[in-house]
Order: structure tokens, then C-alpha cells, then sequence
């Protein structure tokens, strides 16, 4: 993959499709099973970005780069359909800071001369304003340029976050009084009240802390869940597991009871250190995959079997490239989301945060636009992205049984050469619809056509895979199930593998089990 190019036709293609996927979205929203849908019981699937704006100087980062209308017109045109815009409560609990504080003010505060600068430059008209009121004019722009907002309460204190010891991990630790939390939610609830394109609010981000317990996550986010439904009935409630949003295990014995139908939807987070510092290098990365599957069913996706909606709220990985155990993850993350067909929130949008745990100027190495706030910091992980970002089934959703066959290294799909090389595969955009059809006697099939199109098992180690009428036996084989093993001409087992030009070709299995150094990911098709 490290010499792969992205074409740049291929990338507009994708960004179309997504764009003609996801426009014209109508609020407000509810749910429906395990789905999100508008008012007409279509599926509204969130793809959204996380834009913070919970930092010491509170407010939404990159303004001082770019001016907000290009931000958000950005957002749309990377495929994303939704922001999750962070807050800290403190700006709904302390007037003086809302109120009477502007952003001049606020960066002067923290002697950020040359930011409070790029604001004069690039949005001028908020120089001068209350932070509150900068924070409005942020919801106000995503809405006219068609971006839903979920409202994320971040923490208490405006600041980085977030780890055990802070004094805001946990309800009832110095600075997360409940009463306090419920009152900012209330508050923030009204004001949006009449604001269309906030459609949800995440009450907050992340609990943990040494005095977490289940008993109080049911006792305060209950009450907070009503407070919010009663000042805003519109709004999805969206509620945060505990151990940093890794864990909603506790919901199986016992469902969240609420007044109100149809608005709860739960969150949860899943980076590469959530499975374990060094897991991901440690052991064979298909064998860790399918327990690290297993785990995440466990510990929140079982919600969406038992018809509650799920939203992955935050994941991601450096961007660039060598992030050894997040590259890693991110195959089988990616793998895990698309099947699923989950609602999610990358991190992040940024770009270069204004100032970040006592520094300046700091690059968020996950984040989804270079420090300039306008260029797309690496296309192929957008690319990567844009598979998860239209809904592919639920209501309202045409359903055409079409199997898809993903390749969560590449975030391309399974696709015929060209219409005149009706035999020969490579990778496409999964965007591309390729009547794909898997049975369980084991046969992959195009349908349609005036003859058998199935996957041939006539071929070598090192040799292209064709299409044609000798159909093989193709097995989903190891514990991911993610190999795609079939017999070739000597008999001998293989497996579909792609090169970094994209083509499609037979190669011993690999990395099926055991080998901790070992790849597998260029093997890797989720048939969803
Ligand atoms: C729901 O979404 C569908 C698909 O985008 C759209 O056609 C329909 O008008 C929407 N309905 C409402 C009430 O928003
Ligand atoms: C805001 O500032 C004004 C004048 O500077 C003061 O009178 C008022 O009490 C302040 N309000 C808050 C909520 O701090
Ligand atoms: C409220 O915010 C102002 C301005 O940031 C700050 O000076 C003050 O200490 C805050 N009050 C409390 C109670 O935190
Ligand atoms: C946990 O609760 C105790 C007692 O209420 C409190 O003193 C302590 O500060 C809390 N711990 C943290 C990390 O906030
Ligand atoms: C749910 O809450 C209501 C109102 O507080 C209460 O009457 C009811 O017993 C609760 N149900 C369960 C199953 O806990
Ligand atoms: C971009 O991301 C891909 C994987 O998502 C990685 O392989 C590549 O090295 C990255 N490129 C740069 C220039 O950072």
C-alpha cells in the first residue's frame, strides 16, 4: 500500500455518490429499532465528524484558519453528514463565561495573539461577540450548509481531555456536580430548542474514574436524559457507556427506563488503545481481530440485536501512516462498521488545535484536515471512510440483497474490470452496485447477464482471479472469516489477495493464525 496512488477521478466518483447519498435529510429525528430515522420513517444514517470546541479558549477549532462557511462546506464535501460539536459545561453553568467573555478576550486570555489574528482574517464577525454567541454562529453555518449537530458535553472544565484523575471523570467528583450538569443540559437544550439541525445531544462524553459505578450511571443519566427530553422533546438523548464509552455491558440486564419512546440511542468509543496497550502487536493480528469482534459485541453492539440504536461515536488513528498497531485496528474497526451498518463519529475534524495541554499550534495526527483547515490530510483514508458513510440497509433503505465484498485495507470493493473485461476483477468503489450474490453451497456470483459469472478457482499461486462459468467452492476460512479461500488448478488451497496496483490475484493463505509479525489485512473481504 505504501506506493499506492489514489486517482483522483475515482475520488470525486466516491465523493458524488456519497453527497447524492446523504443530502436532503429532514428533522427532527427519532428511532425506530436500531435505527435513526427522520419523520417519514426513513433511515437517516449519522457520518459525522467530531469538531471540538471544548478547549481553554472555547471555541470551535480552525477559525482562525478558514472561515466557518468553508469549514462546513468542507465537511459536506468530505462525504460527512454531521458534526459532533463538543462543549464544555462550564459554558452553560458560568454566565460570566458565556456571556461576558469574548473571543478576543478569550484568546488574549491565553496570549494567542497570531490565532486571535487568523479569526480578525478569516470571521471577522465574531471577534467581538460572547462565546456563547460564537458557538451559536458555529450550529448556525453547519445548518445552512446541510450539517446535523450533535451537541457532545465534554466535560466540565474547558480543556484537553480525558483520563482517570480528572476531577470531572465521574458524577459527584469535585467538578461534576450533578445537579450542575443537568442544569447546563437544560439550558442547552432550550437554546437549540428551535434550531433544526441539532438533532441530538450526547450528555457526556467518556465517564469513568475511580468513583464510576453502574448504580450511579442508571440513578444520573436517567434524570439528565429526562432533562433534556422535557426542555427539548426534538433531540435524540445519546448516553455514554462507562471506562471512557468502552463498556455499555451493564445495559443487557438492565435497559434504561425513560418516560419517553424513541429518542435514546447509545454511544460508544473504540480506538486501538482500547484494546489494550501493545495488544494489537502482540498477537496474530486475524486471530486478535475476531476476539476483539466478539469483545465489541459484548460490550455494545449486542444493543443493536436487542433493537436499540448504537452510534460509534469516536475512533480513528494517526493519519500518518505509522501508527503500527492503529493500522492494525483499523482494518478490522473498519471491517466490524460497515457490516454493522453503524451510525459514527470519526475523530476528528481538526486540523491544528489552537492550544492543547499548555501548547500552541498542535496537529492532531487523527484528524481529517491538514493544519491549513481546508486541504483533506490523506485521501486514502477518507477513502476508508467512504464505504461506512452511506446507510446500506434499514427502513426506507432499497434493499436489492446485493452482497457486497469489502476490503477494509483499501476501503474498495470487489468490482469487474470494465464492462468489455467482463472476466477480470480488481478493486472499485464499493458505490459501484456489483450484483454480487454468496450462497452457502460457497459459490460468488455476479447475477445477471446472459451466462454464469462465478468465481473460477482456474489459477496459481501469484496469478489473476477471474470470473467464468467453472465455478469454485470459495470458503470463508480462519477466525475472522474474513479469507476467502478456494482450490486452485494444482489443488492446493488459496486464498483472494490484492496488490498494491489493486489486482485481484490467488496467494497462499496468510496470517490465518498463530504469527504475531504477519499481515493480513491485503487478504481481508467483509462479505456484507
Ligand atoms: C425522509 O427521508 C427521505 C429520504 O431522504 C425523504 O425522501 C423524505 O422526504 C424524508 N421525510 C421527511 C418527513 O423528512
Ligand atoms: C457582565 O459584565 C457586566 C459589566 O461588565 C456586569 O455588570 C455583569 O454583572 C456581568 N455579568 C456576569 C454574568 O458576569
Ligand atoms: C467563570 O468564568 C470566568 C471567566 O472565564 C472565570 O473568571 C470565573 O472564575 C468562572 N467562575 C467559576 C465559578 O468557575
Ligand atoms: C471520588 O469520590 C470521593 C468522595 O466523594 C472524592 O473525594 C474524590 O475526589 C473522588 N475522586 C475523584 C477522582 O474525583
Ligand atoms: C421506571 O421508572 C418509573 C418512573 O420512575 C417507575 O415507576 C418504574 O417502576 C420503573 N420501571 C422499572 C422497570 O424500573
Ligand atoms: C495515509 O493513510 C494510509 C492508510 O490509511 C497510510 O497507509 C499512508 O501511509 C498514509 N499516507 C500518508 C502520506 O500519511
Amino acid at each position: 500500500m505504501a506506493n499506492a496512488v489514489f486517482p483522483l477521478d475515482l475520488f470525486l466518483f466516491l465523493l458524488f455518490s456519497s453527497i447524492s447519498l446523504t443530502l436532503a435529510t429532514n428533522y427532527p429525528l427519532s428511532t425506530k429499532s436500531r435505527w435513526i430515522v427522520n419523520e417519514s420513517g426513513h433511515r437517516v444514517k449519522l457520518a459525522c465528524a467530531n469538531w471540538p470546541s471544548h478547549l481553554q479558549p472555547v471555541v470551535a477549532e480552525g477559525l482562525s484558519s478558514q472561515p466557518m462557511d468553508s469549514i462546513s462546506k468542507k465537511i459536506r464535501e468530505m462525504g460527512f453528514n454531521c458534526v459532533r460539536l463538543t462543549w464544555p459545561l462550564e459554558l452553560m453553568i458560568n454566565d460570566t463565561l458565556a456571556y461576558n467573555v469574548t473571543v478576543k478576550q478569550s484568546f488574549e486570555r491565553y496570549g494567542l495573539d497570531h490565532e486571535l489574528q487568523g479569526i480578525h482574517n478569516h470571521n471577522p464577525s465574531i471577534v467581538n461577540i460572547p462565546l456563547i454567541n460564537a458557538f451559536q454562529a458555529v450550529v448556525h453555518s453547519l445548518g445552512r450548509n446541510d450539517v446535523m449537530v450533535i451537541l457532545d458535553n465534554h466535560k466540565t472544565v474547558p480543556g484537553w481531555c480525558c483520563s482517570n484523575g480528572d476531577p470531572d471523570a465521574f458524577f459527584g467528583d469535585p467538578k461534576f456536580d450533578p445537579d450542575l450538569w443537568m442544569l447546563g443540559l437544560k439550558k442547552m437544550a432550550t437554546i437549540f430548542m428551535n434550531v433544526n439541525n441539532v438533532v441530538g445531544m450526547s450528555l457526556r462524553n467518556e465517564l469513568r474514574g475511580h468513583n464510576h459505578t453502574a448504580k450511579d450511571w442508571y440513578t444520573y443519566m436517567q434524570k439528565g436524559a429526562e432533562a433534556v427530553h422535557t426542555s427539548n422533546p426534538n433531540v435524540l438523548v445519546i448516553l455514554s457507556g462507562l471506562e471512557f464509552d468502552a463498556d455499555l455491558t451493564f445495559l443487557k440486564d438492565r435497559p434504561v427506563n425513560l418516560s419517553f419512546k424513541k429518542k435514546l440511542v447509545l454511544e460508544l468509543h473504540w480506538y486501538a488503545f482500547t484494546d489494550g496497550t501493545g495488544q494489537w502487536k502482540s498477537h496474530n493480528v486475524n486471530d486478535f481481530c475476531s476476539q476483539i469482534f466478539a469483545k465489541e459485541r459484548r460490550t455494545g453492539g449486542f444493543l443493536l440485536e436487542q433493537g436499540l440504536p448504537l452510534f460509534l461515536s469516536e475512533f480513528g488513528t494517526d493519519q500518518r501512516g505509522g501508527d503500527f498497531e492503529g493500522n492494525r485496528y483499523m482494518s478490522c474497526m473498519l471491517a466490524w462498521a460497515a457490516e454493522k451498518d453503524i451510525d459514527w463519529a470519526v475523530w476528528a475534524l481538526t486540523g491544528v488545535y489552537y492550544f492543547r495541554e499548555g501548547k500552541r499550534g498542535v496537529v492532531e495526527a487523527y484528524g481529517m484536515l491538514d493544519a491549513n483547515w481546508h486541504n483533506v490530510h490523506n485521501y486514502t483514508y477518507l477513502q476508508r471512510l467512504s464505504v461506512i458513510q452511506p446507510p446500506h440497509k434499514g427502513p426506507g433503505i432499497k434493499h436489492n440483497h446485493h452482497k457486497k465484498l469489502f476490503h477494509p485495507l483499501t476501503g474498495l470493493c470487489l468490482v469487474r474490470k470494465s464492462p468489455c473485461h467482463e472476466s477480470e476483477l480488481t478493486l472499485g468503489p464499493c458505490t459501484k452496485d456489483e450484483p454480487w450474490s454468496y450462497s452457502h453451497g460457497g459459490t460468488l456470483e455476479i447475477k445477471g447477464g446472459t451466462q454464469r459469472s462465478c468465481l473460477e478457482g482456474e489459477t496459481m499461486v501469484g496469478k489473476s482471479v477471474k470470473l467464468g462459468t467453472r465455478c469454485t467452492k470459495v470458503k470463508r476460512i480462519s477466525a475472522t472469516k474474513m479469507h476467502l479461500s478456494f482450490k486452485s488448478k494444482d489443488g492446493s488451497l488459496v486464498c483472494l489477495d490484492v496488490d498494491s496496483d489493486n489486482n485481484v490475484f490467488a496467494n497462499r493463505c496468510k496470517c490465518l493464525t498463530g504469527d504475531s509479525s504477519c499481515e493480513p489485512a491485503s487478504q481481508w473481504f467483509k462479505i456484507f
